[in-house]
């Protein structure tokens, strides 16, 4: 298993919301549910190359800027055409402030 990294503090995110990380050479989505709950996944759409985090967060989904496509960024399933491939997701942990993300 991967090292856990610190990936932002929590009130950088919104409440449904979601932002970008870039950590070694990867980009990472983290996003913040409605009920204040931290879930991680791939940055990047798994259809073409667009950033999560330009995409819109409605409860447990995240709609890809590009071409709508739609994942439950809770468990990474794709939700239907054009999206086909699941997001891959990291395990999150909140201590005090911060948001954690253990990288695969
Ligand atoms: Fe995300 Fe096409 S790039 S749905």
């Amino acid at each position: 298993t991967g090292a856990w990294v610190e990936a932002c503090a929590k009130d950088d995110i919104e409440t449904e919301d979601v932002i970008r990380f870039d950590h070694g050479g990867r980009t990472y989505a983290i996003y913040r549910s409605p009920d204040d709950e931290f879930f991680a996944t791939d940055g990047i759409c798994t259809h073409e190359h667009a950033l999560l985090s330009d995409g819109l967060v409605l409860d447990e989904i995240i709609e890809c800027p590009k071409h709508n496509g739609r994942f439950d960024y809770r468990t990474g399933q794709a939700k239907g055409a054009p999206v086909c491939v699941d997001l891959k997701t990291f395990p999150v942990k909140v201590e005090g402030d911060k948001v954690f993300i253990q990288l695969g």
